[in-house]
């Protein structure tokens, strides 16, 4: 069974509210749990520079953010979760991908279209006030999405047009270049809960009607009393329809006591009091969950370890990839040059060899391209522990040499940059077979 991989990144713009832990945390965390996926969630602190310009800002919602997802279960051993901005990688997809995206599919973009006509209403300059981040905002999405080769993304209707233009670029990508990226697929989020604010319109930043998921016990239990209702007194009977108290209580009760309290309404219930029981069932699932929250703010240093953690798993898939990109539009080793140019002659390079001694056990060594030995494997019980290794190697280099100190040892005289250099070569040369196997 192949593993299917999911990403999803979240704009460090602001302080998490109950709309965004139900129509997006609760399910993403949920969704992570289940076997036979991988998951991505990153905080794209890049794309919140387009919108942001308060340094403070960035940071404390960066670590409000984070602090948010781990304090709701997310499971950073389970999955990978990183800042975007630690993953030097995806600006410079970035870049790659805006020279094959042809520049009216971005003057398309629903967003941009929108800055546009806005200005032109107001008689303004269209372009007015409009950024070349705003401007090339899918194009750095479309690069988070691909770096991964993620699958499925999963997103509101509002971004699809984004992961349209996402398969659009790997296609151009593709097409010149070779088999390079998969095809990404939204995953639209139709069932999930939307949770109407305190006015009864959708929680949302822009209609200042949210309640922050981590609000304080006290201030939760003002804010869901100033939640909008009609002017029924007590003992009249009221309707769950239409009713945001209700809808709110629904995301988080279960149909048991969503039934008991429609029977509330009917029986005329007080709004204070039903209220009080929307606040109680709210705060007895975000209070546990608040006391991680508040624990996690409270040690920056805990959350960047796990971001560094996380950047690190990212990059183990990013920097081999990129080598293999950077190859594929040709920015190259210049010393390649002259292999490719005598294509025909069969390049000397460096070779990884296995083998089993007499003690029954399995080795391998690394030879340079003139064959001197520039590494030598300790014994493995089977073959398959020794490939394991021989793996790390080459998709990470010599920085796999810290995690397999005690699996390899560098040949007497040779320095892990000469191993890294060999690694690189083999890296490359696997790239360019790939891109002619591609290109033919
Ligand atoms: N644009 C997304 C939003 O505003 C955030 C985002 C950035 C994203 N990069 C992504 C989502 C990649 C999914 C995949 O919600």
């Amino acid at each position: 069974m192949t593993i299917e991989r999911f990403l999803t990144g979240i704009t460090t713009s602001g302080t998490p509210h109950l709309g965004n832990y139900v129509g997006s945390i609760r399910p993403s965390v949920q969704a992570s749990l289940r076997p036979g996926v991988q998951s991505f969630y990153f905080l794209a602190d890049y794309h919140a520079l387009i919108k942001i310009d308060d340094p403070a800002r960035i940071q404390r919602s960066t670590l409000e953010i984070a602090a948010s997802w781990l304090a709701c279960g997310l499971d950073p051993d389970k999955v990978i979760f990183y800042r975007q901005s630690d993953i030097p990688e995806i600006p410079e997809l970035t870049w790659f991908l805006s020279c094959v995206l042809g520049k009216g599919v971005l003057n398309r973009a629903h967003a941009y279209k929108a800055a546009v006509d806005k200005n032109t209403a107001a008689g303004s300059d269209p372009d007015s006030d409009v950024s070349v981040g705003l401007f090339m905002y899918p194009v750095l999405m479309g690069a988070d999405i691909l770096m991964f080769n993620a699958h499925k993304v999963p997103v509101g209707r509002d971004q699809v047009q984004h992961i349209e233009m996402a398969r659009d670029m790997a296609a151009s990508f593709n097409h010149r270049y070779g088999a390079h990226f998969t095809a990404p697929e939204a995953a639209i989020e139709d069932n999930v809960a939307t949770l109407p604010g305190l006015d009864g319109r959708k929680m949302s930043k822009s209609y200042d009607n949210t309640i922050p998921l981590f609000a304080a016990r006290a201030q939760l239990q003002k804010l869901i009393g100033s939640i909008v209702t009609d002017s029924k007194a007590h003992g009249e009977p009221k309707n769950v329809e239409g009713s945001a108290l209700f809808q709110i209580y629904q995301a988080f009760a279960s149909a048991d006591e969503a039934r008991t309290l429609q029977q509330a309404y009917l029986d005329g219930i007080a709004w204070g009091d039903a209220k009080q029981i929307v606040f109680e069932r709210v705060d007895r699932e975000i209070a546990p969950m608040r006391a991680a929250y508040e624990a996690l703010l409270a040690d920056p240093a805990r959350i960047e370890s796990i971001l560094a953690a996380g950047a690190a798993k990212a990059r183990a898939i990013a920097t081999p990839f990129m080598v293999q990109l950077r190859h594929a539009v040709g920015l190259r080793d210049l010393r390649a040059q002259a292999a490719a140019s005598v294509k025909t002659a069969k390049v000397a390079l460096p070779l990884f060899k296995q083998y089993r001694e007499k003690d029954g056990q399995f080795y391998f060594k690394l030879n340079s391209a003139d064959g001197t030995l520039l590494l030598q494997s300790a014994a493995f019980a089977s073959p398959k522990d020794a490939a394991h290794s021989i793996a790390a190697l080459q998709q990470q280099g010599a920085a796999a040499l810290a995690t397999l100190a005690a699996q390899v040892v560098l040949a007497d005289g040779v320095s892990s940059a000469q191993v890294d250099g060999a690694l690189q070569t083999l890296r490359e040369a696997k790239a360019q077979a790939k891109s002619e196997k591609n290109n033919t």
